[in-house]
């Protein structure tokens, strides 16, 4: 794990491997370490970089809203401050997956393929909005262990549950050790994302479109539908698995992840 100042932040980010560059942005309230099957196998052909976003694993803390739009400027620092100047494939799962669109937004030219996990192109309706202003309150005053208890049962397969009992501990000491300020501030930001519906058919870029087929939080038919309004997408679905497919069926997610990388 490496640090470095971005601004005023101070920024942690795993960058290991050569060859072209693979960004991989990680889910709500994790961090890079969810990534770490995909890190081992793809820095054989890549160089993987894969950085806790604001508020998460061992980059700093920002209280208040840290919006999917900051912390791809984020993202787009760091590239900076690594010389990171050619087009790069960056994939995101989930909340890494809205600052994935957000970076394809604000910086097309620095994205040469696009990799979306277990996501969603649409925003939040109002209610989901607002369940998330009063989790970011409970959060705050009973602490990370209220996240991990809402999320913990929707993020994986029932096979997971079952057969990969460490599997689930990984995740719920993961969102344990996130800061209570930064789980409430990144509900706050997620609250206010935009819709990327209508900006679907304008991404020109080769684009992976994976889903855990147990996913219940970005279910793969809503998954499907968003992949075939991209006019480049490919769409597979990760038999066993669910909100978390990289971590729960890393061989299958990385053979698809390959050869998408490969074409
Ligand atoms: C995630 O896994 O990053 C979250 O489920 C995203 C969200 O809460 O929308």
């Amino acid at each position: 794990m490496k640090k470095t100042a971005l601004g005023d932040l101070n920024f942690a980010y795993t960058d290991e491997g050569n060859g072209d560059v693979l960004l991989l942005l990680h889910g709500f309230p994790l961090n890079q370490s969810m990534w770490k099957h995909q890190i081992a196998a793809l820095t054989q052909t890549h160089r993987v970089i894969a950085p806790d976003l604001r508020g998460h694993g061992q980059t700093e803390v920002t209280e208040g809203t840290v919006t999917m739009a900051e912390m791809a400027g984020d993202v787009r620092g760091l590239l900076d401050h690594l010389e990171v100047n050619t087009p790069v494939s960056v994939g995101g799962l989930s909340m890494g997956g809205y600052v994935a669109w957000e970076f394809w937004s604000q910086f097309p030219m620095r994205v040469a393929k696009l990799l979306l996990f277990d996501t969603r192109a649409v925003a939040d309706t109002e209610i989901v909005a607002r369940a998330r202003e009063m989790m970011a309150a409970q959060v705050v005053a009973v602490g990370a262990s209220m996240a991990s208890e809402s999320m913990l049962p929707k993020l994986v397969s029932e096979a997971t549950k079952n057969q990969q009992a460490a599997v689930v501990k990984e995740l719920e000491n993961m969102i344990l050790a996130t800061d209570p300020q930064a789980i409430a501030a990144t509900q706050r930001g997620m609250a206010q994302r935009r819709d990327m519906t209508e900006l679907l058919p304008s991404i020109d870029v080769p684009t992976l479109v994976v889903c855990g087929s147990e996913d219940v939080i970005s279910p793969p038919e809503e998954m499907e539908s968003f992949a075939n309004l991209i006019p480049n997408a490919q769409f597979v679905q990760i038999e066993n698995a669910g909100h978390l497919a990289p971590l729960e069926q890393p061989e299958l997610v990385n053979k698809a992840v390959r050869s998408f990388l490969a074409n």
